[in-house]
Formats: structure tokens, C-alpha cells, sequence
């Protein structure tokens, strides 16, 4: 009965929320008619919830998700904590829920009384790396991790204490001797020049009365380090050095405040860590630390420095509203082995983003050099050249003794280290942005059992601050065709609303003037005249830039968030003019950026480029057409219906026979038009059958690349062929997702033929094999082949359509998914001539459930029922359905199977 799962902004608790995000969720125990809020102005030590600040009283509403503090103006810096109760259908009223709480963002103008201060010491660029070689090159073109620290008194008893901390750079915070927060990579990337964001911690129980002293250690990351490719550039795409930004606010019992701020009253020197770069990795020599420096007691003397100390400027510093990133798992080794060489090779038995943390005992001024492969060569070394320039090596100088390791300012793509010199205790770390599970699967079958975990993994891969292509070679940029066509499989895996609602900033301060999103976001330094390369200023290429209109109706379909169609309305309107003004005609045929088209087809691409751009472009006015109207814009709603048409009927004349063909006839062409809505109803059934022939043709394999490969079986099964589907869903030979499973991939690879037994591996100028983008069909895992979808036209999962696409060669299936109003579970199973269903219908929602069968009236719930009525299966031509209704519960829904073999 009672309400659960509180969340402020997708996040529990958080402690800096900007007051236009503060939107309040939680999933109720039962059916909900309304709701009632209450919230109270806290402070931080209050055992008491506070004083009420807003009652909503009882709000006749089944919302439950993005509800808005509809009261007075929320205070800058301050907390509340709020609870929820709620009326059902009968007129119950629910408990209160247990307390939750969320601290309002600070003024970006007046909040901050700091500076951004960094190490005194003028920096030229880095030289760029030349191709492989040892690490040594390049450690003498990176500079040391500042240390800075600032020593302070707090002379009476502290009620609470926050520190709101960020970094042109990245930092770890230091209070008096203990690392701050659980965080790593904070403050995260986004595009420095246009916002930097800051993380909230509670350090009240690391303060003490006297002497305190609170310190950051820096590194480049993002801001001045190895970026991208751009040109080999030498990073420094924002800034040349780190600086830091900090403000800690101690509040006493009597709500008087003490502030210790980053100013000229900082010192800095320089430590172990002799280098430290996203992509390079990092050296550190344990002797040179300057034992105790973030300690009380300690004397900075000598080799400590004034700080360089400047004003905040223009830049607004904002609450970070993302996951932080987090160590999420630790994996031992799977085999320990010596290659050809005879060099230590440890395999962890997964790709993974991260780190190695090791034990070291030997000598004063040993080396310990660690390096990061994805997979080994022919020989068992270490296979480096697909890393490119990206160095992923660490180094430690042992200080003597027994030392633990690990570096806290790098991230690699990797399955395998070679690891020099004798260690002990090597555990791989997790390291990625702590997006929740959301979405379970389980199968009889083992292959698709891992298909579906090596998806995952390649979302935990690349989910770092923002969705990176890969997490390896160097280039880990946030492509935007890579992140829209994973979009709905990311959601349905992972908890992915809050980081997405921060990516989405990305891009939208990544817009070009002229309206149109780009290729990349954050866009990376290189934006003058002449700039090449993925940071300059040109328009996103065709299903690349659409992800800025895609990716927040994505966010609306699966979270019922309004609010992010509300704050990016402005951005995706003026992206759709961009595309109108160029393109009068209807037919997208100008503005397409690099036009990368149906990038990494297995064989030539040949899906014209304007068809894909016009058919990405309808799909857009479509999805505005639904935005405005869950944006409350019907007027709005209604022009992208009216452009939404006029592209229609260009792309039909254009592209479209009047036997449903569809120009070029690559598989791309019909799964794009037949998804997008592109093909006259009356051709939809020739044009499917067009789409099988052409897949008939390639030997029952798939010609996709990644902008066609996301809509593939979902068109599929849509239009009367899940048994086409599973066939290509189940072929094991090139290209096909089995093949990469089946040859030992733990991530989903860039390219079907990353690895081939004929020609080993693809050429290493682009060749990850932790990409997520093929692994968009894990949303077919989930919406088809378990049925855990919704009506059409809604969103929020309060409405749900459950209707299953079994397989001929699996006998069973079931999964769940963690929506908004609570877990979803859909699962099937095929036991002779019968098949069963059973559901699980989450409190605050009703379903729709459909159930394929050979004889759908005799279909039977579990009490006996029959169906409330037959329709037809859009899983399988000619086949029908029986449709049940179903409420908040357990259901079961058992008769004649439908047969389900392939027709070919
Ligand atoms: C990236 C892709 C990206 C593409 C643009 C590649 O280098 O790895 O994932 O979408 O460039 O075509």
C-alpha cells in the first residue's frame, strides 16, 4: 500500500538539485486516484522533518512520476524533506511514506564565495603521441597532479557540514586525511566553456573541533588532457592546467554559518602521481608523496606554493544532475598466462571500463608497469594497435615494502593486463556511471542468455559521464547516432533517466547557431576557423544530429518525463527549422554534415543517403508531433503533423513504387520506411515482403549497419515476421550477433567482422570491440520477444501492452523491467502444444495483454476466463491473438500455441 522508491530528479536524496529539476517520483503500493505531498523546510541535524513549507492537499492524479513542487519558490541551498500518500479507486488513503529529502543547487551568481585555484606554474602543451612505443615519451609531456590544501579551525560544536566541489579537470577531495565521497572522474564531462558541474557531499562527520584541513588532488581529465582524435591532438581541448573549485559550508547549531572556500589562502605542491590522463594512464611513485598533507598536524613547508587564484567567471557552475561515477563491481582473474615473450598476462574474463588495483612488494624503484589490452594476439600478447594513440598503461615505482595500487585519475577499455614484476591481489575495477539495473532476461537458451549480458556490458562500458563510442582507443567522444539508436535498449537494461538528462544538456549546448545538433557532445575545444574533425562546427550527419529530438521522446516513452521535452522544446523546434529552411522541398537532401549514413554496413552501403536523411527527418516530425502534445503545445503538435505529411508524401514519391519497393532496396531502406511510417498503408504488406526477400537474398543474414540495425527485428516483428526475427536473431555466421558471442566477445563489438577466423582482426585504425551501437536490439529482447511494451501513444509504463513474440527454438523466456510505476514481469513458456503467460502488473498501471495462439479462444487466465475478444497478431501474418484485460496483480494466461517455425 504505501508509496516507495522516492526519488527527487530520478536521484534518492540528492543534496544539489537546480530548483527548475526538482520533479518528485515515487512508486505507489497501489492503484493510485490521487495524491497527497507534503514538504518541509529542513535543516540537515533536524531529527524532526522541519517546517511545512507546501501541502499539496489531495491532487486528483494517477501521476506519480515528474510531479512538480507546485508551491512557493523552492530556496537556493537549503533542504527539504518531503513524504507521499495516496487514495486508490476505493477511496483508501494509503500511509505516509518514509521521509525523503533533496537540497536545492546553489546560486550559480551569488552562491559561491571561492575562486578557481590551481598549481602556479606556467604549462605549454603537450606534444602529441607517436604511434606506439613505451610509455616514457609521453610521461615527460605530462605534468604532475596538483595537490592543493588549505588548513582551517572550526572552534565550536558543527551542526552539519557540505562540500560543493568541482574541478576544470578532475579532482578527488581530501578532508583531513579521508577521501571525500565514493565518486571517481567527478566532476564528469561536459563542455567547459558552457557549464561546469559540481558534486554535493555531506562531510559533517569528517570534520573535527580545531584544526582541520581540507585538500583536492587535480588531474587534465577531460578539460586539459587526451580527448577525442582531433587531429592527434595533445589534449588541452578546454584549458592547459586543472584548476579546482570548492566551497565547504559549516552550519552550527544557531544557523550560523562558517565558509572555507578555494582563495589565495590555498597552498600547492606537486606528489605521487606524475602523471595522470583519461587515455594515456598514469605513473605514480609512492615515495613522493608528501605524507599527511590533507592531515591536520602536517607543516606545508618548503615546496609548498601560493596558489594561482582567478575569479569565477561567466561559466555557470551548476548541481551535477547525473549518477555519479562509481566503482560498480571488482572482478578477479579468470587465468593468469605468459605470452610468447614471456610476459605476464592476466585476463579478467570481461571487457570492461575501469582499472587494476594490485598488490606490490619489491624493491625501492622497481617498475610496475601495468597495460591494457581488449583482446590478445595470435601469440598471446597483448593486441594494442586498435587502441591507436591511447596508451593504457600505468606505472607505479615502488616505494619499498608492501604497497596497494591502483591509479584514480585514468580508465581503460580492457579484458587482459600484462602486468611486469611480481604482484599479488590483482582485482579489475568496475568503473563506469552508476546507472542502476532496470531490466532482467533469462532464457533456456545459454547463447541468448549471454547476448543479452554482453549488451549490458557494453552499455556499463561505454555510460561514463556521458554515452562514449568506446571506452578504449583514443576517442571516447559521445557520438550522438550511436547514443539515439541504443537509446530505448540503455533504458530497458539500466536506470538511465538522470544520466541521459544530463547528456541531454551536452547537447544542447553542443547546438550549432543555426539550429542544428551535431555529431558529438560535448562538443570538444576545436571550434575555429578550419577546424576539422569531430569538434568543429559543421551540422550532425542524418540520424546522428536527430538524436537531439529521439533521445528526449525516448526519455518521455519510458520515463513520462514532460519536463525534459519542456526544457529541450526550444532546442529540437529550432533543429527542425534548420532542417525545413534547407531542405523547401521536402526531401532531406541538404545540411547532412559528414553523412555518415548506414555507417558500418557489412558489406558497401548502399541505402541512398537523402532516403535515410528524409526518413529520419519524418520520424522526427513525428515524435515533435507527440512531444508538443505531452508538451502541452497542441498548436505545435499540429504543424509537425502538417510537416510531418508533406515529408511523407515527398519521401513516397521520391523513394516509394507503386508496388511497395523502396529505392535501392537495402534492408536499411525498408526497415527505415517501414518503421518511420513512410510506405502508403496499402504497400505496407508488399514492402514487408520486399524486406524479407532482401534478407532471403543475403542468405537469411542481416545488411544493417548502425543506423538501420536498432529497427530491424522490432520492424520485423511488427509487420507479420518475428520468425524472421529469430532467424536472424539465431544465425551464427557473419554478420550476426552470434558470431561475435560465439567468438568469445564479452562486449558488443564496433564491427560484425571485428575478428574473423579467415582475417583475425579488422583493420586497427577503427576496429573497438566494446561498441555498444549493434547491441540496439536488446530492445527486441525486451519489447517483442518477452512483450513488456506500451500502448501506443503513451508513455510512463501505466499502459501497458504485454504481447510476447516466442520462438521456435527457445522454449522459454521471461524477464522483468523496473519502470517508473514499479517492476513490470513478462514470461513465457511453451510446454508441448500449449503455451503459458505469466505477467505481473505493477499497482499503478493496467495491461492490455496479448496472447498469440493457434486458437486464441480458448486461450484461459488463470481463474478460467476466456479472452475479451481475438485480433489479429502482428508477430505472425494470418495469426491471432487473444485479448485480455488485466489489472495491478499476477496473471496467467495458458492455450494452444501458436506455431511459431519459419515459413522459409
Ligand atoms: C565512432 C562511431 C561514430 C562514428 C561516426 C566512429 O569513429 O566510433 O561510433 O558514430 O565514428 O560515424
Amino acid at each position: 500500500m504505501i508509496p516507495h522508491d522516492l526519488r527527487c530528479a530520478y536521484l534518492v536524496d540528492p543534496l544539489a538539485v537546480a530548483p527548475e529539476r526538482v520533479r518528485l517520483s515515487w512508486v505507489p503500493g497501489s492503484p493510485q486516484r490521487a495524491y497527497h505531498l507534503e514538504l518541509y523546510r529542513n535543516e540537515p541535524w533536524l531529527d524532526s522533518p522541519g517546517t511545512l513549507f507546501w501541502d499539496s492537499g489531495q491532487v486528483e492524479s494517477g501521476d506519480c512520476v515528474d510531479v512538480a513542487v507546485d508551491g512557493p519558490a523552492l530556496v537556493r541551498g537549503r533542504r527539504y524533506t518531503w513524504r507521499v500518500r495516496v487514495r486508490d479507486a476505493a477511496g483508501d488513503l494509503s500511509e505516509w511514506s518514509d521521509w525523503a529529502a533533496f537540497e536545492v543547487e546553489l546560486d550559480p551568481a551569488g552562491g559561491w564565495h571561492a575562486s578557481w585555484i590551481g598549481l602556479d606554474r606556467a604549462r605549454d602543451r603537450v606534444t602529441p603521441p607517436t604511434g606506439a612505443g613505451p610509455v616514457d615519451p609521453l610521461a615527460k609531456a605530462l605534468d604532475p597532479a596538483p595537490y592543493l590544501r588549505r588548513a582551517f579551525s572550526v572552534d565550536r560544536p558543527m551542526a552539519s557540514a557540505r562540500l560543493y566541489v568541482t574541478a576544470l579537470g578532475l579532482y578527488e577531495a581530501r578532508l583531513n586525511g579521508q577521501r571525500v565521497g565514493d565518486g571517481f572522474l567527478t566532476p564528469g564531462w561536459t563542455d567547459y566553456t558552457r557549464r561546469v558541474l559540481y558534486q554535493a557531499y555531506d562531510v559533517t562527520g569528517l570534520l573535527v573541533l580545531g584544526e582541520n584541513v581540507l585538500g583536492a588532488i587535480l588531474a587534465d581529465g577531460w578539460y586539459a588532457g587526451f580527448v577525442g582524435f582531433d587531429a592527434k591532438r595533445a589534449g588541452a581541448h578546454y584549458g592547459t592546467a586543472p584548476e579546482l573549485l570548492a566551497q565547504l559550508v559549516i552550519t552550527f547549531a544557531d544557523g550560523a554559518e562558517q565558509r572555507v572556500g578555494t582563495d589565495e589562502r590555498w597552498q600547492a605542491t606537486v606528489g605521487a602521481i606524475r602523471h595522470a590522463d583519461l587515455m594515456m594512464g598514469s605513473r605514480e611513485e609512492p615515495s613522493l608523496e608528501p605524507r599527511g598533507w590533507d592531515a591536520p598536524g602536517f607543516a606545508a613547508g618548503a615546496g609548498w606554493l601560493p596558489v594561482r587564484c582567478r575569479d569565477l567567471d561567466a561559466v555557470p557552475v551548476l548541481a551535477d544532475p547525473g549518477p555519479p561515477i562509481r566503482v560498480t563491481e571488482e572482478i578477479g582473474p579468470a587465468a593468469i598466462s605468459r605470452d610468447a615473450h614471456g610476459r605476464q598476462i592476466v585476463d579478467f574474463g570481461q571487457n570492461l571500463p575501469g582499472w587494476v588495483r594490485l598488490r606490490a612488494d619489491g624493491p625501492a624503484g622497481t617498475v610496475v608497469r601495468v597495460r591494457h589490452a581488449e583482446v590478445l594476439d595470435a601469440d598471446g600478447s597483448l593486441y594494442t594497435e586498435n587502441l591507436r594513440t591511447a596508451r593504457q598503461t600505468d606505472e607505479y615505482v615502488l616505494p619499498g615494502g608492501p604497497a596497494v595500487l591502483e591509479p584514480r585519475f585514468t580508465q581503460h577499455g580492457f579484458r587482459y593486463a600484462e602486468i611486469t614484476s611480481d604482484v599479488s591481489d590483482m582485482v579489475a575495477r568496475v568503473v563506469h556511471s552508476d546507472i542502476g539495473v532496470a531490466g532482467t532476461f533469462e532464457s533456456a537458451e545459454p547463447w541468448l542468455d549471454r547476448l543479452s549480458e554482453i549488451i549490458d556490458w557494453g552499455q556499463r562500458g561505454n555510460f561514463i559521464s556521458i554515452p562514449t563510442d568506446c571506452p578504449q582507443r583514443d576517442e571516447r567522444l559521445g557520438w550522438l547516432g550511436d547514443a539515439q539508436i541504443f537509446a530505448r535498449t540503455a533504458c530497458y537494461n539500466r536506470d538511465v533517466a538522470a544520466f541521459f538528462g544530463k547528456w541531454l544538456d551536452d547537447v544542447a549546448d553542443a547546438q550549432l547557431p543555426s539550429g542544428a545538433f551535431t555529431d558529438i557532445a560535448p562538443l570538444l575545444g576545436a571550434r575555429g576557423p578550419g577546424a576539422r574533425g569531430p569538434g568543429a562546427r559543421g551540422p550532425g550527419a542524418p540520424a546522428w544530429g536527430d538524436a537531439g529530438v529521439i533521445i528526449p521522446w525516448t526519455m518521455w516513452k519510458m520515463y513520462g518525463d514532460r519536463t525534459v521535452l519542456r526544457r529541450h522544446f526550444g532546442a529540437m523546434t529550432a533543429f527542425m527549422d534548420f532542417i525545413e529552411q534547407a531542405n523547401p522541398d521536402y526531401l532531406r537532401t541538404r545540411e547532412l554534415g559528414n553523412s555518415y549514413n548506414d555507417w558500418l554496413t557489412p558489406g558497401p552501403d548502399q541505402t541512398p543517403p537523402e532516403l535515410l536523411a528524409t526518413a529520419y527527418w519524418a520520424h522526427d516530425a513525428a515524435l515533435m508531433a507527440e512531444i508538443a502534445l505531452a508538451a502541452g503545445r497542441a498548436d505545435d503538435a499540429a504543424g509537425y503533423r502538417a510537416l510531418r505529411a508533406k515529408i511523407g508524401s515527398a519521401f513516397s514519391d521520391a523513394f516509394v513504387t507503386a508496388d511497395g519497393r523502396v529505392v535501392s532496396g537495402t534492408q536499411t531502406a525498408y526497415v527505415l520506411a517501414l518503421h518511420m511510417g513512410l510506405i502508403p498503408f496499402d504497400l505496407c504488406a508488399a514492402a514487408a515482403s520486399h524486406l524479407v526477400a532482401a534478407i532471403e537474398a543475403a542468405g537469411w543474414r542481416l545488411t544493417t549497419g548502425f543506423t538501420g540495425v536498432g529497427y530491424l527485428l522490432p520492424v520485423l516483428s511488427s509487420c507479420g515476421y518475428s520468425d524472421v526475427a529469430w532467424r536472424l536473431l539465431e544465425q551464427r555466421s557473419l554478420p550476426s550477433w552470434r558470431y561475435m558471442a560465439d567468438h568469445g566477445a564479452t562486449t558488443i563489438w564496433e564491427r560484425w567482422d571485428g575478428w574473423t577466423a579467415e582475417n583475425g582482426f579488422q583493420s586497427p585504425a577503427m576496429n573497438s570491440f566494446n561498441h555498444y551501437s549493434l547491441g540496439s536490439v536488446g530492445e527486441w529482447l525486451y519489447r517483442f520477444l518477452l512483450g513488456i511494451d506500451q500502448a501506443p501513444g503513451t508513455a510512463g509504463f501505466g499502459d501497458l501492452l504485454l504481447r510476447p513474440h516466442p520462438g521456435p527454438s527457445v522454449r522459454w523466456a521471461r524477464g522483468a523491467y523496473r519502470s517508473v510505476r514499479g517492476t513490470v514481469r513478462a514470461g513465457w513458456e511453451v510446454n508441448g502444444e500449449q503455451l503459458t503467460y505469466r505477467v505481473e502488473v505493477p499497482p499503478n498501471a493496467t495491461a492490455s495483454v496479448r496472447v498469440p495462439s493457434a486458437a486464441p479462444g480458448r486461450v484461459r487466465d488463470g481463474s478460467g476466463r476466456p479472452p475479451v475478444s481475438v485480433a489479429a497478431y502482428l508477430g505472425a501474418l494470418g495469426a491471432e491473438e487473444a485479448v485480455f484485460d488485466a489489472g495491478p496483480g499476477i496473471h496467467e494466461f495458458t492455450g494452444p500455441a501458436l506455431d511459431v517455425r519459419s515459413r522459409f
